[in-house]
């Protein structure tokens, strides 16, 4: 029987198909106590790790000399050193598109929230103020909005913004004009996006080729009062470029990523008008799709031979 080790919090559904489908299933969230090698060390005879952004580097893959599969429950994967782990034969999965909507929203959320200045107007009001003239928001309705990334978050958020009757921009080298035009989006350089757009979103993954990619070369090209979202990952960020710029520009920066997921201060806390604990895919759909997709492939992987969803 192949043993599935899930350091991590998934919904249920994950391990009553595993076990439905013939797998043992270990599942026990990492604590400050006990992380992902000493799960490992525990179960060294586990075949397959399933995670979400716990981390799994060469040293944990080196503790499971039986590994085959390692499944990223979400769909970034930098936490996992699948270099490595192609050099042992290991393939690594993300589960595409399946918390995409759950980031989406997060993203109309935040920029409803820092237009409309809800957090600290309700800290005011709940204090007993009125300061109706302190919190004059703006408007999405009508505003251009850039989309660096349109894969599944990107083009959901199209989908989503779209009753504000927004006009979109998308960088995304990857993707045709004519796909582009098809859900909406015309296709422009960063400089363009950067120079023309009220609302900027990030829905790239971090990488060598996006990592600080957004710096002072194109933030000084922002409208003033421009606003930049980042539900993907911290890394792409130049934060010092940011800082500099910012108040001379007066842009609004919400942010939902961070170079650690752990409690303590937070880098970009003196530049974030609204900042969230990595509550992107933190909704029960999203981690129970999350879930059921990461066993169902895992089950389809080792039944059927399906390799689709694998990364490296
Ligand atoms: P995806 O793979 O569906 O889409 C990524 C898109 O980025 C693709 O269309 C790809 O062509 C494009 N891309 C890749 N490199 C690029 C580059 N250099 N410049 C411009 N575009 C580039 O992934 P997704 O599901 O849309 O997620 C995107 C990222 O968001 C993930 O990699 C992850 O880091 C992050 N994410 C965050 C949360 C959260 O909770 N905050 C949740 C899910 C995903
Ligand atoms: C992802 O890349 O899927 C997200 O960051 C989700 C998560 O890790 O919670």
């Amino acid at each position: 029987m192949k043993k599935v080790l899930i350091p991590t919090k998934l919904d249920k559904i994950v391990a009553k198909i595993l076990t439905e489908a013939g797998f043992e299933v270990v599942q026990i969230p990492v604590t400050p106590e006990k992380g992902v090698a000493e799960l490992a060390k525990e179960n060294s005879d586990a075949e397959v790790v399933i995670v979400r952004s716990e981390k799994v580097p060469a040293e944990v893959i080196d503790l499971l000399p039986n590994l085959k599969l390692v499944v990223r429950a979400g769909a970034g994967f930098d936490n996992i050193d699948t270099k490595y782990a192609r050099s042992k034969n290991i393939d690594v999965m993300n589960t595409p598109g399946a918390n995409s909507n759950g980031v989406a929203e997060e993203v109309v959320a935040l920029a409803l929230a820092a237009y409309r200045k809800v957090v600290p107007a309700d800290i005011s009001t709940r204090e007993g103020k009125w300061e109706k003239s302190k919190f004059l928001g703006r408007e999405i309705t009508g505003k251009t909005v850039g989309i660096l990334g349109l894969g599944h978050i990107g083009r959901l958020l199209v989908k989503r913004l779209s009753g504000f009757e927004v006009t979109f921009l998308g960088y995304d080298p990857f993707l045709s004009e004519e796909k582009a035009r098809e859900i909406g989006v015309t296709l422009a350089p960063l400089e363009k996006i950067f120079a023309e757009a009220d609302i900027i979103s990030l829905h790239i993954p971090e990488n060598d080729a996006t990592r600080g990619l957004v710096n002072n070369k194109y933030l000084s090209l922002m409208k003033q009062g421009a606003m930049l979202i980042n539900c993907a990952r911290s890394g792409i960020i130049n934060e010092d470029d940011l800082r500099a710029i910012k108040a001379e520009k007066e842009l609004i920066f919400c942010n939902d990523v961070y170079k650690k997921d752990a409690e303590g201060p937070k880098s970009v806390a003196d530049i974030a008008d609204v900042m969230l604990p990595h509550l992107g895919a933190n909704t029960k759909e999203a981690n129970f799709q999350a879930a059921k997709r990461a066993a169902e492939e895992t089950v389809a992987y080792f039944k059927d031979g399906d390799t689709s969803c694998v990364v490296n």
